[in-house]
């Protein structure tokens, strides 16, 4: 099979990259030139595990061309993914400007049978959306369009695991109409192992907003379930470990903290809201999961404010401003967003991430980047954990503590252990756990056990 990705970003270059790993030869088309060059150099422009290690593998296998032109990336190929960014409209619908412009430029230059498969997140209708575009312009060009065919196959990766993800799906979601589309995508992921499911374009387009908007949800929802933990002497973590053991529900996406971020929650829940009103539906639950994740930056915020009796004129460390660990993706991440709060409210910040550093600097100024997370905590009023990278759990706490000027860790991801925090000598404050423990007390269990 021939084939083309067009858009090599988190999804185009992981996908492009993993398809070529099967010993097919993959072109990888993307606008930005720059992009392209340090992928020819075997650059990757993001960072993801094993990604670099992919790269180098299948430019040294030879099954890689890297190209920013379309007449030479697109004829002759039996499937062109289409894998582009969908970002958010100011209004919260998705700005469809790259998809848009990627289908026209290919229309002309496809094979009378090629299939172009959608892998961006699109609004539910964008795949027939797409064939008439394109039947529409060659029909103009007296171009044969009968036998094209468009799918859509939308994309599960997580970033932080992508190449992972991306060699071992849980499972294929075609929509296509057609059924050669089927065969060859069926072909195309055929030893996988994994469900395929054959459905309806407008079924694939919203399994994936759908299953995005679902686990935010879930997220949002253990959050209020924190603050009403924080506010009754309840831990989180143990409400959560209660439900979780319900296999209805699970134990997963049930960590109380920070909320979500990145590039695909919070702009899949406000497109599918926007989808949901633009069809005179109710979008009520998805307005809530947004506005309750919005709501964990201030109380954050606020908690630094309380504890130290104000943040202006204080030295803050933000450990992790990337949106999740193993990532240095920072779009529309919550830790981001708090240094940016606190840059606003005159903190002195001293940041650090393992991977996100230079992406941050580049959007947020006013910030100390520290190339080591002590380099960040020497001389703090707070440190706080923003971002749960594992390596944060194993600084030497005692000696992290002991270079602070005034003690006090606002763990936003519940990710350390409050009581040796606390036995060192810090005030440490959870999201969602006991304010005994917030205080560095030792929690008893209350005379006579629980009441109801
Ligand atoms: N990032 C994820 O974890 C993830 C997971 C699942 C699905 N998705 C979806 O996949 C899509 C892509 O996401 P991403 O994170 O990879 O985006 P990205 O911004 O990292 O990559 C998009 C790439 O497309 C290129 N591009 C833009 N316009 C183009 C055009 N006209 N022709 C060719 N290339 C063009 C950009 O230069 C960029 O390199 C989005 O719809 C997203 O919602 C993302």
């Amino acid at each position: 099979m021939r084939i083309t990705v067009v858009g090599a970003g988190y999804v185009g270059l992981v996908t492009g990259l993993t398809l070529a790993e099967t010993g097919r030869h993959v072109t990888l088309l993307d606008v930005d030139k720059g992009r392209i060059e340090r992928l020819q150099r075997g650059e990757p422009p993001i960072y993801e595990p094993g990604l670099k290690e992919l790269l180098a593998a299948q430019l040294a296998a030879g099954r890689l061309t890297f190209t920013t032109r379309y007449d030479e990336a697109v004829p002759g190929r039996d499937l062109v993914f289409l894998c582009v960014g969908t970002p958010s409209t100011p209004l919260g619908a998705t700005d469809l400007g790259q998809r848009a412009a990627a289908l026209e430029a290919m229309a002309l230059h496809l094979d009378p049978e090629a299939v172009v498969v959608i892998k961006s997140t699109v609004p539910v209708g964008t795949n027939r959306w797409a064939k008439d575009m394109i039947t529409c312009k060659r029909n103009r060009a007296g171009l044969p369009s009968d036998r094209l065919a468009v799918a859509s196959n939308p994309e599960f990766l997580r970033e932080g695991s992508a190449v992972e993800d991306s060699r071992h799906p849980d499972r294929i979601v075609i929509g296509a109409t057609d059924v050669r589309a089927f065969l060859l995508l069926e072909r195309l992921f055929a030893g996988s192992g994994v469900p395929i499911l054959r459905v309806l374009p407008e079924e694939a387009e919203l399994i994936k907003y759908a299953a995005n908007a679902f686990l935010a949800q879930k997220i949002s929802f253990i959050n209020l379930m924190a603050d009403l933990c924080e506010a009754s002497g309840a831990d989180i973590r143990r409400v959560a470990e209660g439900m979780g053991l319900d296999p209805r529900i699970g134990p997963r996406f049930l960590a109380a903290g920070l909320g979500f971020g990145g590039s695909c929650f919070p702009k899949d829940v406000r497109s599918l809201a926007h989808q949901l009103k633009a069809k005179g539906l109710s979008a009520a639950l998805l307005e809530e999961t947004l506005r309750i994740n919005r709501n964990r930056v201030s109380l954050a915020l606020r908690k630094l404010n309380t504890a130290l009796g104000g943040v202006a004129g204080r030295r803050i460390a933000v450990l992790g401003v990337a949106f999740k660990p193993h990532t240095d993706d920072v779009r529309e991440s919550q830790s981001l967003k708090l240094v940016e709060a606190l840059v606003a409210a005159s903190a002195h910040v001293a940041a650090y991430d393992p991977e996100a550093t230079a992406t941050a600097a580049r959007l947020v100024p006013g910030v100390q980047w520290a190339p080591q997370a002590e380099q960040a905590t020497q001389g703090a009023d707070a440190v706080v954990l923003a971002t749960d990278w594992p390596q944060f759990s194993e600084l030497p706490w005692e000696r992290v503590l002991a270079g602070m000027r005034t003690k006090v860790v606002l763990d936003c991801r519940n990710q350390l252990e409050g009581a040796k925090i606390a036995s060192l000598g810090a005030r440490y404050l959870g999201m969602g756990v006991p304010q005994a423990e917030a205080f560095g007390q030792e929690r008893k269990p209350p005379p006579g056990g629980p009441t109801l």
